[in-house]
Formats: structure tokens, sequence, C-alpha cells
């Protein structure tokens, strides 16, 4: 399917929900003050930092929320990101990371204790603002997506990570630990617009192939990308031996290199190697290919997004998914 002229600029992306937006982030000032001691104020400087709102936008968009505003989609949107920002605490103790939204990680800066206590205080955070929405059917959906996204980095964090992993292997993992709570972010934005079952059902596959080709972009970045750009690390993938698409592809499509890659992943890279690995993946097509695929779930999402009737956020969903294929950040 062909791609629009893309607009890159989120700002002019996100427009039609400015306002929507701004009273998310109000929600989630509101609620962090409630709880005010020291979590709250840690919780917020993290969460205002230079995040992109994907999550909480997707949320909005499928609610419409442009044209029918609603309390409760902003405390949806707000719980989303707030459930976003915890696993990203939690993620860089477990990758070791120095840099998020282009500042010093919580890890890095207070220990990993504190790192962990407050991505559990935003777990839990989120999980009652959704409460206090009294519906069974939203509060279910949200915590499966939790779940399966716990699930997917737990079984990355617990197994030991070899280049000899099939595709299908990482393409389930990347499944549960992002795009499952892409998808709810659609599925629930559609359910609190009082969108039909069928409208549900096609924006949570939209959410969900959306979700498969943002980590894998994501994954890509990690290698080809500019940390100062980026905001966070670059090659830390490879430095912590996680296996990403590129390198699943290299091993499987380049028979000579198996040895090589064996030992980066039992060994770990030494200097001089990360180079040599880079070039290998351009040189191989291994990375175009991994684009490929980024772009192949992304045609897939337009797909399910052309069923929907006429709906006028249809319009920003397709222009963000051209911004996740070109984005730098
Ligand atoms: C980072 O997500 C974590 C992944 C699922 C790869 P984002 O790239 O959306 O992070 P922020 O919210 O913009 O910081
Ligand atoms: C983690 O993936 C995705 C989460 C569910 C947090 P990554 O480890 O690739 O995310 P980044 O690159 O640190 O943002
Ligand atoms: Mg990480
Ligand atoms: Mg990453």
């Amino acid at each position: 399917m062909q791609s629009r002229v893309p607009l890159l600029d989120l700002e002019v992306i996100y427009e039609p929900i400015s306002q929507a937006l701004a009273r998310t982030e109000e929600v989630i000032t509101r609620e962090l003050a409630a709880d005010g001691e020291y979590a709250g104020e840690v919780a917020k400087a993290l969460i205002q930092g230079k995040g992109k709102r994907l999550r909480p936008a997707l949320l909005l968009f499928s609610a419409q929320a442009d044209r029918f505003p609603s309390e409760a989609s902003y405390v949806a949107a707000a719980a989303m990101e707030m459930i976003h920002v915890a696993t990203l605490a939690h993620d860089d103790v477990i990758d070791e990371a120095a840099l998020r939204r282009d500042e010093k990680t919580v890890n890095s800066v207070l220990g990993n204790k504190i790192a962990i206590l407050l991505g559990d205080f935003l777990y839990a955070k989120a999980s009652s603002m959704l409460s206090s929405l009294e519906d069974a059917k939203l509060l279910q959906w949200i915590s499966d997506a939790t779940t399966q996204m716990c699930l997917g980095e737990f079984t990355q964090a617990y197994l030991k990570e070899t280049p000899n992993l099939s595709e299908a292997y990482y393409l389930k993992l990347i499944h549960k630990k992002t795009a499952c709570l892409m998808a709810a972010c659609c599925q629930s934005g559609a359910y609190l617009s009082r969108g039909s079952e069928r409208e549900q059902e096609l924006l949570y596959q939209f959410g969900l192939n959306f979700g498969m080709a943002f980590q894998i972009v994501d994954d890509y970045l990690d290698i080809t990308g500019d940390e100062k750009i980026l905001g966070k690390p670059c090659g830390l993938d490879l430095l912590r031996g996680k296996v990403t698409l590129p390198i699943v592809d290299l091993y499987h499509s380049a028979p000579e290199q198996k040895d090589f890659l064996e030992r980066l992943y039992t060994a770990g890279i030494q200097d001089g190697e990360m180079q040599k690995l880079k070039n290998l993946l351009v040189e191989s097509g291994s990375l175009e290919r991994a684009m490929d695929r980024a772009r192949g779930y992304m045609d897939t999402a337009r797909e399910n997004l052309e069923k929907l009737e006429e709906r006028p956020a249809r319009e920003s969903l397709l222009m963000l998914a051209d911004y996740v294929l070109l984005r730098q950040r």
C-alpha cells in the first residue's frame, strides 16, 4: 500500500486532540499530586519528560476525543501513559540503561531500588485510576495487556538470548511486550466513545499491527539511530546481548556468520566488534529486511483503518502510522 506524504511533526499530527492531551496531562499531574510525598515528585519528573505520548494519543484518537470529549477518556489515557512509564522505569533497570527521554534514568541517578518502587507505584496508581471508572470490561482489557507486557519482558530477561532464535519467537515476544498495550489503547478508546464492536475490533487490530511495527523500528533505531535525537542509548541492545530481528535475520541468512554471532552473544561484544556487526547488518540486507517487516505490519494496520467507516480521526491515525516508520526518535 502506498505510503502518504509524511507529516513528521507530532505536534501537527496531535493538533486535533491537543485539548484532550492537555486534559490528560492535567489528570496525570492531579493524580500524582494527590499522592504527593516523594514518589509523586519523582514520577512527575519522569512522566513530564519528553515522551512522545503515543499511547494516550492512540487512545484519544480512537475515542474521537476532539468530537466527544469525556473525562473517562482522559483518565484512561493518563493511566495508559503511567503504565507505559512504569515499564520504562523497570525496563531501564533490566537493561542497565542510563539515558531516557533525554535525561539520566531514575536507576542511574537514584538507584535500582527507587526505580523499581517508582514503577510499582505508577502501576498501582494507574490501576486505581482505572478502577475509579467502574467499568469491569475496560479494566480487564488493560490489565490483560499489562500482564502480556510483563510476560514479554519476563521471558526476554529469563531465557538466555541466543542469535539462533526463530523469527516467530521474536515476533511473539514483541507482540506481548509492546503491541498488546497499544492495541488495548485503541480498543479502549473506541469502546469509551461507544464505537460498535466492529470498530473496537478493527481499532484493536490496528493497534496491534501498529505496535509490532513500532517495536521493530525501535530495534532498528538501536542499530542505526543517533542517541542525541533518540533521547536514549543506541547500540544498547547489541551491547546487552538482546536479540532483535536484524540479528535473527543475519543468523539465518548468512550461515558463514553463525560462529561470529554465537561468540558475540556468549562472550559479549569486544572493542571494534560493534562496528563490524553493524556493517554486516547493513551489507547482508538484514537491517533493510527488518524495516520491510515493519512496513508490512504498518500496511496491515492501515488496511484495518481503511475498513472503518469514515471517521475524522482515521486520517490522524494514518499520519501517526507514517510518523512511526520515518521516526528518528
Ligand atoms: C519506548 O516507547 C519503549 C518501547 C516500547 C520501545 P516510546 O518510544 O513510546 O517511549 P516514549 O514514551 O516516547 O519515551
Ligand atoms: C522494552 O523494549 C519495551 C517495553 C515494554 C518497555 P526496549 O528495551 O527496546 O525499549 P527501550 O528501547 O529501552 O525504550
Ligand atoms: Mg530497554
Ligand atoms: Mg529499544
